[in-house]
């Protein structure tokens, strides 16, 4: 299913919030951001401020083509074969900066993380305005990131959204840090690590933790837990008295798709406890099992 095209008098008025410095809720194919122009200080501090995120969290630059990488960060060779294998695509390259990069987008550190998105309303919006957009997944922080524009419009009352139909892939980009010697990976998703150290060389364990992947992370407010036999273990919470929802497992680009809608979803229905199953391996796998851990992370017992 192709993703809709927004009218053009959303895409006006898009760039119209941008250029005053506003937010826009925009698709992409990994998750829906809230995004705010990349450059400027005043706009930046919105999206803090609606989100409810430290201003320490770095942001992702997101760009309309591979060619704008050169005014934000040093040379990389390895990011350029990332890039041209890649982009537009979901893989966030964290870089060295180069000084017109604002410390709201970096948190005041010397890298900065960048992508090119591939959703056509994404690229078709950055195109238009000519500079980067940062934008964070468009969920209030700790949250669970929005998938549709309805999730946005619940998240975040009051911010003008422009619907690209749900996201294709479902989890988040993955990132790789290359400001150092050594590759490293910060948080899994549909590129693998595979696929990237086929490029650049083996990666390293990462010395730096991306900030805002902490555990904990992602979380529904019911309780949730992992569980490689949902059917027994849901029985045996139900002989105790408690209502319990499954979250199954499947083919893993259709898991992923749907993870994030199917948790709120499953969230809003006020059971005791949620029983997710984990996803099967490979790189989308490894995404929403790394995604579903957080979420279970230091998770509430069931009421
Ligand atoms: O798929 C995605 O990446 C989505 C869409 C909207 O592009 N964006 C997204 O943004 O997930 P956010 O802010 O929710 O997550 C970005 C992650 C955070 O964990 C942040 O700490 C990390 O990227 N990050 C950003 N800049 C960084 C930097 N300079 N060094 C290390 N980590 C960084
Ligand atoms: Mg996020």
């Amino acid at each position: 299913m192709p993703p809709s095209l927004p009218a053009p008098a959303d895409m006006q008025r898009a760039l119209a919030l941008l250029h005053a410095g506003q937010l826009v809720g925009l698709p992409t194919e990994t998750v829906y951001g809230l995004a705010a122009d990349g450059l400027n200080p005043f706009a930046l501090r919105q999206i803090f401020a609606a989100k409810g995120r430290p201003v320490d969290h770095p942001l992702i630059l997101h760009l309309g083509d591979a060619a704008w990488l050169p005014r934000f960060a040093e040379p990389d060779p390895r990011a350029d074969a990332l890039a041209e294998a890649f982009w537009p695509g979901p893989l966030t390259l964290v870089m060295r900066r180069l000084p017109g990069v604002p410390d709201e987008v970096t948190g005041g550190r010397e890298t900065v993380a960048l992508r090119v998105p591939a959703h056509p309303v994404a690229r078709a919006l950055l195109w238009a305005y000519g500079r980067p957009l940062a934008a964070p997944s468009a969920n209030r922080f700790g949250r669970v990131s929005p998938t549709t524009a309805a999730h946005v419009r619940e998240e975040l009352p009051g911010v003008f959204v422009l619907d690209g139909g749900p996201s294709e892939v479902g989890v988040e980009s993955t990132i790789v840090d290359l400001s150092g010697p050594v590759p490293a990976l910060l948080r899994p998703g549909a590129v693998s690590a595979e696929a990237i150290a086929a490029l650049i060389g083996p990666l390293g364990s990462s010395q730096t933790v991306a900030p805002g992947t902490l555990p904990g992370h992602y979380a529904p407010r019911t309780a949730l837990r992992l569980s490689h036999s949902p059917d027994a273990d849901a029985e045996a919470a139900r002989a105790q008295g408690l209502t319990v929802a499954i979250l199954r497992a499947g083919e893993p680009q259709d898991h992923a798709r749907r993870l994030y809608a199917e948790l709120r979803r499953l969230d809003a229905e006020g059971v005791d406890l949620l029983l997710a199953e984990p996803s099967a391996d490979g790189a989308l796998g490894a995404a929403i099992n790394d995604r579903l851990t957080r979420a279970a992370y230091g998770a509430k017992e069931p009421r």
